[in-house]
């Protein structure tokens, strides 16, 4: 059996004053290089899971926290925050929140994690310089990151935790001021940390990339997981557009061709899959 890397086991959490739990008896385990998906609708609870797993909550935010939250098999409340910091990079879904404030430029506020992290002098310059051209930030290396647009803050805020390399990536909606082409990078970045052994744990509304990326989907509502798994079982499973979430289009044009008599394959969620099965449809009638 793989062991979970981090394990939820029957978590229900209520921030401080409020009426109900934002999470309830939610359970599921993160394997070590595993992609994670997390979607749901607007406060289905996806950012304080986030907050969990990397154990702001219960420290920072307090509250009452109940059920297992276990790191390598140890409670995660064994560690405290900052001995967490080399495994888990958090990437806030307000990048704002995550401009550190101690430099005045985009080139020395992504140094400054690797500074702390007590990185050599002479190795920060490259490794910034490659991360900022990985990201495609190099022309706001002197700018002021508290200047920048949203999405260029975005940008910077995903920049400043790559450069961090830490085991696991908790990134909280990364490209919700992103156009196409600069979420597609980033998903593509996303790809390579995966291939490298990171797991990753995305929360993410662009559900045509989610379907090519992630290994395996979760979906949130109203603090509850309520359908988990491999993204072919998740995204092919038509009954969540009734719930409100966002499925990829291949799924939606499978069902609808399905309904009007076509012997279309189940558990197509991708563009490439819908067209292999079409091809081969074609081929068939044309015989
Ligand atoms: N600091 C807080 N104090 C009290 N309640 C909070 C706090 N943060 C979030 N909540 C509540 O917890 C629930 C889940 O919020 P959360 O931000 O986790 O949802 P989300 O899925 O990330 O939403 P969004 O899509 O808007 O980012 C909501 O009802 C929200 O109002
Ligand atoms: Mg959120």
């Amino acid at each position: 059996m793989v062991m979970g890397l981090i394990d939820l086991k029957n978590v229900t959490y209520t921030y401080p004053l409020a009426d109900e739990p934002s999470i309830k008896d939610f359970t599921y385990s993160f394997e070590q290089g595993k992609f994670y998906a997390i979607l749901g609708a607007n406060e289905s609870g996806k950012t304080t899971l986030c907050n969990i797993i990397r154990g702001f909550i219960p420290d920072f935010f307090q509250g009452e926290l109940t059920g297992e939250v276990l790191f390598n098999q140890e409670p995660l409340s064994h560690y405290t925050l900052s001995e967490l910091a080399p495994y888990m990079g958090y990437v806030f879904q307000n990048p704002f929140n995550q401009i550190t404030g101690a430099r005045d430029n985009v080139f020395e506020e992504i140094a400054y994690g690797l500074e702390n992290l007590g990185v050599a002098k002479g190795d920060i310059e490259k490794q910034v310089k490659d991360i900022m051209e990985m990201t495609n930030i190099m022309s706001l290396a002197d700018k002021n990151p508290f200047e920048l647009s949203g999405g260029q803050q975005q940008r910077v805020a995903f920049a400043s935790i790559l450069a961090l390399s830490p085991d696991i990536f908790i990134i909280d909606e990364p490209t919700s001021q992103l156009d196409p082409q600069e979420s597609e990078r980033i998903f593509d970045i996303i790809h390579q940390l995966k291939n490298a052994g990171k797991t990753i744990i995305l929360v993410e509304h662009k559900i045509e990339l989610i379907s090519e990326y992630a290994d395996e989907v979760l979906v949130l509502e109203e603090g509850r997981l309520i359908c988990s798994g491999k993204k072919h079982d998740v995204l092919s499973d038509i009954s969540l557009k009734e719930r409100q979430i966002d499925l990829p289009e291949t799924t939606l044009l499978a069902d609808a061709l399905r309904k009007a008599g076509y012997n279309i394959p189940e558990k197509l969620i991708t563009k490439e899959e819908m067209k292999a099965a079409l091809m081969a449809h074609i081929k068939g009638v044309s015989q």
